[in-house]
Formats: structure tokens, C-alpha cells, sequence
């Protein structure tokens, strides 16, 4: 089947880990004509069942589930200067003594196989490339697999692997970079359109710092089939983002996003505040050692409605933000886009 054929509008939310993507924002962007995707990747099995339970019974409509491939972490990985870094802030929001998230990391293999049972419309993945075998597993039971590449090399591993569209995720975007190869040139989402439209076949999806129907336009015209966006869509009123997270995006006057790896030990894009400051003061542990050393400080910020100790993650095009419906915003970017 082509991935035409599920799009009624060449718009799709951004998978967001992390409580953003909940069932019912998900299912509010399918239900107004754009695609709507969730962000498994720290989720058990078990919620993930249950969330595409919960959004198959609120749309019709195909969506698409998202995972992260696992990355190998260095031993030997000095945490101490880290923790250090933490304590005091962890002292700022809590009596109780600091503790490192002790969850251990979902497995890939339990999470592809709730995926497989569940018979998902769409699979997405970033972090790495899928081996073809797993992308055949996805692809037997009907389903469209798409990958995320940084680079026109990294999409070319991804047409091998044969999935069936590849997000090109310019520099530009929020969150987490996709990258999986050692040496990251940090293309912009034009030149590596341009380039990857050269180097490829399969169909392309583009993503970072697009904002509205213009954005989304231009990216047509540069061959991509449909605009995956994450930064536009965290404001709206359904996205699972906290409040003062919200509020932080939409707060005056405003600073430029940065990428870092402070909060995770990954390479990714977030407005700059105390706690990222504050940990880049000390060398970073790699993924996803440093996503387990700041997680408790990072949800506690959130419930204490402190903006300047969470991970802000945005795009770069974030002052564009607005608190708007899902559906009046999917309407404004296809009006913009005749
Ligand atoms: C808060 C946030 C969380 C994200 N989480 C994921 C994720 O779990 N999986 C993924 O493939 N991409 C993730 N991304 C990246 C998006 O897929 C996409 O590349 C990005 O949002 C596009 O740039 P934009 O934010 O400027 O629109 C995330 C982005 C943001 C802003």
C-alpha cells in the first residue's frame, strides 16, 4: 500500500516520547485529517497495548507508533561529577533524597512484538537502522515502516534495509537528532532533502522547524511527500506537554533552542535553562545513562512548575508557537497550504 493512500493531508505529528503523545492528542489530529503519531520509545509493552487500544477506540483513522533502537552504552561511564551537579537542584524541589530512575529500559525485541500484535497501521523508528528482517515482520502484517536518516548515507542504509519512507530530520528539529552514524554533519532539513532526494528512491518525509502551511509547501516542492512536524503541535491544548512546559515555550521574550546533549546524554534540541547550564558545566555520561541521572529531577520539575529544571525540548522555529486546538491548527496549515 502507498503511504499516499493514509494521508488526507500531507501533515504529520511528530512522535513525542514522554507522556506528550497521549491517545486522545493522537487520535484528535487523526480525527482532523493529519496523521497522528505516538511516541512509544519509553514505554513498556504494556502501555503501549494499552494506548493504541485506547486510540483505536477514538479514531478510525490509520496512526502511526514510534520506537527508539537501542543503543550500545560505554562501561566504565564516571557519573559522579553528574550527580553532583544534581543534587543541589534535586535539594531545590525536594526533601526526600535524590534517587536515579531505577526502571530498567523497556526491551526493543517486547516492545516490536506488542507493536506486531497489535497490528499497527504505521511503524516508525529512529535511533539506528532496523534490520530487514524486522522491517519485513512490520511489512507482512500490511504495515507502512518508515525510518528517520540525518544524513543521504544514513538513508541509504534505511532503502536497503527496504522500509518504506524515510523522515529526513533536519538540524533545525526539536528533540532528540535520529543520527546513527559516528560522524554527524548536522545538515539542515534543505541541503539534506536536496541531497537525499538524489540518493534515494523511496519517498521522503520532512522534518524540522516546520511551522505552517508555507513551510509545509516548500518542503513539497523540494520532493518530499508530507511534513512530519513536533515543535507546532507540543502547544496545542490536547498535546500531553505539562503546563509549565507550555508555558515556557510560549513565555516572552524568548531565547534560541540549542542543541546538547546535557539532559540525555543524546544529541537533541531544547530552549536553553538552569539545569542545562548547570550539567554542561561537567562532562556528560553517553545515552542513555544520563536520561536515567536526570529523569526523577526532570518529572519532579514538572510537577513543581519549574521550567528551568525540565528539558524543554523545541525546535528552532518555537517562537511560532501558539495555544491553539489540534483542529484549528491542522485547519490554518492547510488553509495556508492551497
Ligand atoms: C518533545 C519532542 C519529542 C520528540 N520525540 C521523538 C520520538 O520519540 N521519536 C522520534 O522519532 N522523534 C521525536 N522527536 C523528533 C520529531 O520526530 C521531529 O523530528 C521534530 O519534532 C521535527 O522538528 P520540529 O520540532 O521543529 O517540528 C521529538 C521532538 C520533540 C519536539
Amino acid at each position: 500500500m502507498s503511504l499516499f493512500s493514509f494521508l488526507q493531508l500531507p501533515i504529520i505529528q511528530a512522535p513525542m516520547a514522554g507522556g506528550i503523545t497521549t491517545p486522545e492528542f493522537v487520535a484528535a489530529v487523526c480525527n482532523a485529517g493529519a496523521l497522528g503519531s505516538m511516541g512509544a520509545g519509553y514505554m513498556t509493552p504494556q502501555q503501549i497495548k494499552s494506548d493504541i487500544q485506547k486510540i483505536k477506540a477514538l479514531t478510525s483513522k490509520p496512526f502511526q507508533v514510534n520506537l527508539f533502537i537501542p543503543e550500545i552504552t560505554p562501561a566504565d561511564e564516571n557519573i559522579t561529577l553528574m550527580k553532583n551537579r544534581i543534587l543541589p537542584l534535586w535539594a531545590q524541589v525536594s526533601k526526600d533524597s535524590w534517587t536515579e530512575e531505577s526502571t530498567p529500559p523497556p526491551s526493543f525485541e517486547e516492545q516490536a512484538e506488542a507493536l506486531l500484535e497489535e497490528k499497527i497501521p504505521i511503524f516508525s523508528f529512529t535511533f539506528g537502522c532496523l534490520s530487514p528482517h524486522w522491517v519485513q515482520r512490520f511489512q507482512k502484517q500490511g504495515c507502512l515502516v518508515l525510518g528517520t536518516a540525518t544524513t543521504p548515507e544514513e538513508a541509504k542504509q534505511l532503502e536497503q534495509a527496504g522500509v518504506d519512507a524515510i523522515v529526513c530530520q533536519g538540524q533545525e528539529a526539536g528533540g532528540h537528532r535520529g543520527n546513527f552514524s559516528p560522524h554527524d554533519p548536522l545538515y539542515s532539513l534543505m541541503p539534506l532533502l536536496l541531497l537525499t532526494k538524489q540518493a534515494v528512491k523511496t519517498p521522503l518525509i520532512a522534518a524540522g522547524g516546520i511551522m505552517n502551511g508555507h513551510a509545509v509547501k516548500a518542503i513539497l516542492l523540494l520532493g518530499a511527500i508530507a511534513a512530519q512536524m513536533g515543535t507546532a503541535f507540543l502547544t496545542t491544548t490536547e498535546s500531553g506537554a505539562s503546563s509549565s512546559y507550555k508555558e515556557a515555550i510560549l513565555k516572552k521574550p524568548q531565547v534560541p533552542t540549542k542543541l546538547t546533549k546535557a539532559f540525555t546524554g543524546k544529541v537533541a534540541r531544547a530552549i536553553p535553562n538552569l539545569l542545562m547550564h548547570t550539567l554542561e558545566e561537567v562532562p556528560i555520561p553517553s545515552y542513555p545513562t544520563s536520561h536515567f541521572l536526570t529523569s526523577n529531577l526532570r518529572q519532579l520539575a514538572s510537577k513543581k512548575n519549574r521550567p528551568d529544571l525540565l528539558s524543554l525540548w523545541a525546535g528552532q522555529g518555537y517562537p511560532l508557537c501558539q495555544e491553539i486546538s489540534v483542529r484549528d491548527l491542522i485547519h490554518r496549515i492547510s488553509q495556508e497550504l492551497i
